[in-house]
Order: structure tokens, then C-alpha cells, then sequence
């Protein structure tokens, strides 16, 4: 049964399926795959088919109410689209299910914490009182000082990055970045932006660092420092690097006290802490800064994120602003001040132990995808510490579109977060199961192999079919 015919359409600007006109599509680009290897990839539609023009008001507008009216029905149809579009989401790390009612009350008010978060500044519409209050809660999740630590709330994880390899810079201005192929693009686009030397280092299968690849790289450039970027949790593969192993490598290649660790745990920073057996991300290890994402696995209406780093590094990027009468260390100049509020209300209903039980739902319900795709024939990897899981690419752009998967060259995933159900996984799985049988003619046309991608233990293709 195809589920959309159960809900009522929506009118073509808003639904994913409608406009599905090539030309009017963005075009497709030639890339570099993590491989090396260049690759076309599908961009998505070209929002120009579908944007709502600004027009200039009449004279007589607000007589009529006729504006109003029309924006009124744009509104209630796209809020529309937005159930609809929150339903079928599966392929992006965000938590969808969150309620702020309670904050209602502030979308009056031009909050902005400007400035170094510590410091007020001379505007005084502001939130620093819960901006730090979140602040200390990941320093102690993360084992730093009071006195000891310095940090902002982002506006996503991607400026964490930015600021993490900022601070490693500033703290070892010849150094090298070294960064896992299978790292996110603000990475590299980080060290396109400050211009530093980047070097790429392979990964396994797992989408981990190699180690043994990272060593060989260090030892071939002794002369520079290391700046190294490691993931708590991949893009594509939910892969969690070895923290441990990392530092090991880089002090037996001869680079003890001249490295600085930025770890982009962007994806899983929040959920590690709370998996059994998960190696630690700790400043008791010699680590400069953690960044994390507060809009994926805390669940948040607008981006953020937050970064910590050591007090002592920051006294390398700030300098006082007289015009605001604080300090200026944070990559943005005005800063998101609703967010801190969002954040600070939800660690202060879900506290530790709120966290732990939905890390442990999401870990549970990612297996049961896993081992489902698994029996319907789907080769599929789920990594131990992860609740990504990693499937053969959908055949058709429409379904992909339709669940919002994230696809990376023949691989798709779907991140289970706190609102991915049991109900929805399986709405899912009859989809994909039944809309293959199709594309693959219940089996007469072979379906590809991916053992490059998820291993060969983990890839059902007619080759590696036990
Ligand atoms: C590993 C990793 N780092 C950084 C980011 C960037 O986070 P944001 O989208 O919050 O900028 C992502 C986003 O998915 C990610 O997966």
C-alpha cells in the first residue's frame, strides 16, 4: 500500500514530489568522493520554482485585509507541509520531538548575547545567565574545571568546528591539520579559511580513523605540530574515532606536547557519554576543545550548538571590544539568544539520566532497523557505538525525497534519534521493502553490491549472500 495516498495532498509548492521537472531543477555537480575519486551526485530542486514573492502592498491593504488574509493561508499551508515533511524525516540527526511551549513567551523579544558570554555587554536584552548554566553542564559532562574552561553556544556545529581549528591554529600557527576523509566538510572548509595545510588521512571500513595511515602521515612531516580533527560520530557512518588510539599514535610518533585535539562530536558528543562501553571524551586527556550540535540529539526548533575549549587557550584569540564592552573570541558577532534558553530547558527537564534512557531507546530501535533490513535481503551496517545504519541506496530519488534520507555515492542512512519510533521504522521498512521488489523485479535484476562500503559481512548482494 503506498502511504501517501492515505494523507491529503498538498498543493505542488510544497510537496516534495510535485515538481520534479529536471529543468527546473539546480544541476547536478561533478565531486570529489571521499575515495578521491570524482563522482556526479544529485543536488536537489531549485527553490526559485517555488519561492513566494515578496509583494509590494497596496494602498488599500489594510482595508481590505486582503494581505493579511493571503499570508494567513501561505502560513497555514506551509505549516502544513511542516507535519507532513517532520513525519517522513528519517535521514538527518535531529531530534523532531520536543515541546517549547513553555518559551511561547519570548518571541517578542530581540534576544542577543553578542560578545563573549562571560562578559556582559552594554546590551542588555540578553541571556548569559542560561547561556552559562548550559555551559557548566557540558564542562562537567566533559570533565573540565569551572575556573578552567571557556565556551559559547553556537549557531551549529559547524561553527564549533570553526572555532576549534581556530584555537588550534592560534595555539600552533605552523601546524598541520590531519583529518579523516569520512570528516565533515566544514573541516576542510575550515582549513580552506585559514588556509592551513590539510592532510587527509584514510579510513576503515567502519568510516574510523586508520591509524596505522595517520601514523605514517605524522612521521613524514615531524617538523610541524599536529592539529587533528576526531569525529565522535562520522557523517555518513556514525563512525566514533579512537580517541585513545589517536593520542597513543601521536605521542609515539614523537609529537607529545605538540599537538592540539579538536573533537567535532557534532553527531554523537551528547550520546556517547551515555553509551556502555563508549570510550571517553574527556579533558582529563589531553584534548583542546569539544564541539557538539544543539539542535540534533537535545532536539532544539532553531540550530545551535555549543563548544567548549580550555580557558587558557582562549587567551590566545580574544581581544576587548569597547564598543560592546566585552570580549570578542567567538567566530560570530551577534549570537543567537533564544537558544541558550531552549537548551537550558530541556537539559533541566531530561537531566543525565533523561538522556541515558533515550540514548538507549535510539541504540535499541537502530538495531531492530538494522536486523530488519538485514532479513528483508537490504545489506545494512549499524556501528557499535552508533545509532546510524547504513543500507544500500534507494533506487529512486522520489522515495529518498520522500523520507529525507541522506545518500552518499551507493550508500543511504537513516540516524535514529528520540522521535524515530518502532511505528515509524516499520512504515518505513513495508515501504522500502515493497517499493524494491520493484525496482529490482522481485529479484530478477541483481541488486548492487556495497561490500566496499559496509564490508563484505555486511553486504547482501548475490556475491556475498551467505
Ligand atoms: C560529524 C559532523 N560534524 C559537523 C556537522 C555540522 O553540524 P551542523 O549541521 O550543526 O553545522 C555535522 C552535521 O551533520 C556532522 O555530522
Amino acid at each position: 500500500m503506498d502511504l501517501r495516498e492515505k494523507v491529503e495532498p498538498l498543493p505542488e509548492e510544497f510537496d516534495p514530489k510535485e515538481i520534479s521537472d529536471p529543468a527546473g531543477s539546480a544541476p547536478n555537480g561533478v565531486f570529489e568522493g571521499g575515495d578521491g575519486k570524482n563522482r556526479e551526485i544529485v543536488l536537489g530542486r531549485n527553490v526559485h520554482k517555488m519561492c513566494f514573492a515578496i509583494n509590494e502592498p497596496e494602498a488599500d491593504d489594510e482595508i481590505t485585509g486582503e494581505r493579511e488574509a493571503y499570508m494567513a493561508s501561505v502560513l497555514a499551508r506551509y505549516r502544513k507541509s511542516l507535519v507532513e515533511r517532520t513525519k517522513h524525516h528519517l535521514g538527518y540527526p535531529y531530534n523532531l520531538d520536543f515541546d517549547y511551549g513553555a518559551l511561547s513567551q519570548l518571541q517578542h523579544f530581540s534576544i542577543n548575547n553578542l560578545g563573549d558570554p562571560f562578559i556582559e555587554s552594554n546590551y542588555g536584552v540578553h541571556s548569559r545567565q542560561f547561556e552559562v548554566g548550559v555551559l557548566d553542564w557540558f564542562a562537567r559532562l566533559w570533565e573540565l574545571g569551572r575556573n578552567e574552561y571557556w565556551g559559547y553556544i553556537t549557531n551549529c556545529g559547524t561553527e564549533g568546528n570553526l572555532h576549534g581549528l581556530l584555537v588550534g591554529r592560534e595555539v600552533f600557527p605552523d601546524g598541520i591539520l590531519y583529518a579523516s576523509r569520512e570528516s565533515h566538510y566544514s573541516i576542510f572548509k575550515a582549513a580552506r579559511m585559514y588556509r592551513m595545510e590539510c592532510i587527509k588521512v584514510d579510513t576503515l571500513v567502519s568510516g574510523e580513523i586508520d591509524c596505522k595511515d595517520f601514523r605514517n602521515k605524522l612521521v613524514q612531516n615531524k617538523g610541524k605540530p599536529a592539529i587533528v580533527n576526531v569525529n565522535i560520530g562520522t557523517t555518513v557512518k556514525g563512525a566514533v574515532d579512537d580517541l585513545d588510539m589517536v593520542i597513543q599514535t601521536l605521542e609515539e610518533s614523537g609529537f607529545r606536547d605538540r599537538f592540539y585535539i579538536h573533537c567535532d562530536g557534532a553527531l554523537f558528543g551528547l550520546m556517547m557519554p551515555f553509551v556502555k562501553r563508549a570510550p571517553k571524551v574527556s579533558f582529563k586527556k589531553p584534548i583542546g576543545s569539544v564541539s557538539v550540535s544543539g539542535h540534533k540529539f537535545v532536539g532544539c526548533p532553531m540550530p545551535c550548538g555549543v563548544q567548549i575549549t580550555r580557558l587558557e587557550h582562549i587567551k590566545v584569540l580574544a581581544s576587548n571590544v569597547e564598543y560592546l564592552a566585552s570580549r570578542d573570541a567567538t567566530i560570530m558577532g551577534s549570537r543567537n539568544g533564544h537558544a541558550p534558553i531552549f537548551l537550558w530547558y530541556t537539559l533541566n527537564r531530561k537531566g543525565y539520566r533523561g538522556f541515558q534512557k533515550e540514548v538507549q531507546k535510539c541504540l535499541r530501535n537502530a538495531h531492530y532497523l538494522k536486523d530488519r533490513l538485514k532479513a528483508a535481503g537490504v545489506g545494512a551496517m549499524l556501528n557499535e557505538l552508533s545509532s546510524t545504519v547504513v543500507f544500500e541506496r534507494p533506487k529512486d530519488e522520489d522515495f529518498v525525497r520522500r523520507w529525507q534520507l541522506a545518500c552518499e555515492g551507493n550508500i543511504a542512512h537513516v540516524v535514529v534519534m528520540p522521535n524515530v519510533t518502532i511505528e515509524k521504522l516499520d512504515a518505513f521498512l513495508n515501504e522500502l521493502t515493497q517499493k524494491r521488489s520493484s525496482w529490482y523485479e522481485g529479484g530478477k535484476i541483481p541488486s548492487p553490491c556495497i561490500a566496499a562500503d559496509i564490508g563484505d559481512e555486511n553486504c547482501l548482494c548475490s556475491l556475498h549472500q551467505k
